[in-house]
């Protein structure tokens, strides 16, 4: 029998294989049906506008031709077989959610927790990790739901207010990358919640007023509309969090949170001028504000230029003082075998093990050890002394290329 860490592993390839699957059909889907609305042009026959149909789009795709139709409000007979898009969102959050426990809550003191932040027992960062995405969800659909969800402007404003004290909130209390997960993981829970909640019961009072004959009231039409924009602008941000914890120059930098509710506002933006686009009237200028502004981040964080090193006079016992450090502090880890308690292989390959893969891997040691997302979560107790050492050692061999 392997042990436990070995299958853990398998699941966790599985588990990201399916997240990453449903996500795509979700925002595959999602794009399309924005990108459709927005390019619906009325229909020019009198007999569909008499049926309804209030726009219609023309496409290519596949080697074939699509002739796709909205109705104003419904249909006057309901179509069998209707195809309603739901599971989508549902699998990623589900799918999410797997994740979410199997990385971080089952490793919380690797991955969740960072004592330098605070202090957690798994137990209460797990709480606040679920509190957060319910929390959430109470908070904005209440939000919505209040006299400010009327006016757009107010109600994107506040909920730029929410997310910000929730991106701030969780950087004190977890890890960067646990903070960052969980942003996105509330924001993911928003956008299905707005499915489940709202968008799928408005869809299905629309078919029971239908079937009942009755007036079709616009109003849950309305709602679940707001929400699917409000969809629309969270997409960009979340996907960021999904993969931002492979960059820990953002995640572990001292002002994490306040790079992230950036990075979200530059998404948003940049979904702003798509959107716009479809309808064929986009100025350029939220597209090139979210790219300035994600550059303005990247020149803002850049670690300052190394100093100079002081030239060692040998530099073959300061390499041998590394190599000893990265053996002690890395390669529990990082080696074929590894000997740290649930690691089955060398994380992503890397080997740090011998003289030789140390001396290449140079760049990416310094890389990680700089931004301090190596050691992971700190488990094997590298001391600022051996931190420096390796960047002083980094220096020297730049400066000396
Ligand atoms: C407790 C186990 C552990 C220790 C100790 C550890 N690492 Fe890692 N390392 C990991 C894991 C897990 C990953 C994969 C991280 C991810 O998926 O983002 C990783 C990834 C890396 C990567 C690849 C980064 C990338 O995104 O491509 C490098 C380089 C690295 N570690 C260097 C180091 C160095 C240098 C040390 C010692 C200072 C170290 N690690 C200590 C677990 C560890």
């Amino acid at each position: 029998m392997m042990n436990a860490a070995y299958w853990l592993e398998w699941l966790n390839l599985l588990g990201r294989w399916v997240h990453l699957i449903t996500g795509i059909a979700w925002i595959g889907a999602s794009f399309y049906f924005v990108w459709l609305d927005n390019h619906l042009l009325p229909s020019k026959s009198p007999a569909d506008i008499d049926k309804g149909v209030g726009g219609e789009v023309w496409s290519v795709h596949g080697g074939g031709f699509y002739h796709a139709q909205k109705y104003r409000v419904a249909p006057a007979t309901l179509p069998e077989p209707l195809h309603w898009f739901k599971w989508e969102a549902y699998t990623t959050w589900l799918s999410g959610f797997f994740m979410l426990v199997l990385v971080y809550y089952l490793n919380a003191d690797t991955y969740l927790i960072d004592p330098t932040v605070l202090a957690l027992s798994p137990w209460q960062a797990i709480v606040i990790g679920l509190a957060t995405m319910a929390l959430g969800w109470l908070v904005y659909d209440a939000l919505c739901r209040s006299p400010l969800g009327r006016d757009d402007r107010w109600l994107g404003l506040a909920l730029l207010v929410i997310v910000t004290l929730a991106a701030w909130g969780l950087s004190h209390v977890f890890s960067g990358r646990g903070a960052f997960i969980h942003y996105g993981a509330m924001l993911g829970t928003l956008m299905v919640g707005n499915v489940f909640f709202v968008i799928i019961p408005g869809q299905r009072e629309l078919i029971k007023a239908k079937l009942a004959g009755r007036e079709v009231d616009p109003t849950p039409g309305l709602k679940a509309k707001q929400r699917s924009v409000h969809n629309t602008y969270f997409t960009l941000p979340v996907l960021f969090t999904m993969m931002s914890n492979h960059y820990a120059m953002v995640f572990n930098h001292a002002y994490n949170w306040l790079l992230l509710v950036l990075i979200s506002v530059a998404g948003a933006a940049i979904r702003v001028y798509f959107v716009a686009r479809h309808k064929g009237r986009a100025s350029l200028f939220p597209l090139l504000s979210g790219i300035a502004l994600l550059a303005g981040v990247a020149y803002a964080t850049a670690p300052p230029p190394a100093p100079a090193p002081i030239a060692t006079a040998n530099p073959a016992a300061e390499f041998a003082r590394v190599v000893s450090v990265v053996q002690a502090r890395c390669a529990s880890c990082h080696a074929a075998q590894p000997t740290q308690p649930g690691f089955a292989a060398a994380p992503k390959g890397v080997m740090l093990d011998t003289p030789a893969r140390i001396a290449v891997q140079a760049t990416p040691i310094y890389l990680q050890v700089q931004s301090r997302a190596m050691p992971l979560g700190n488990l094997t107790g590298m001391t600022e002394v051996e931190r420096q050492l390796i960047l002083d050692w980094h220096a020297a061999r730049v400066h000396t290329q």
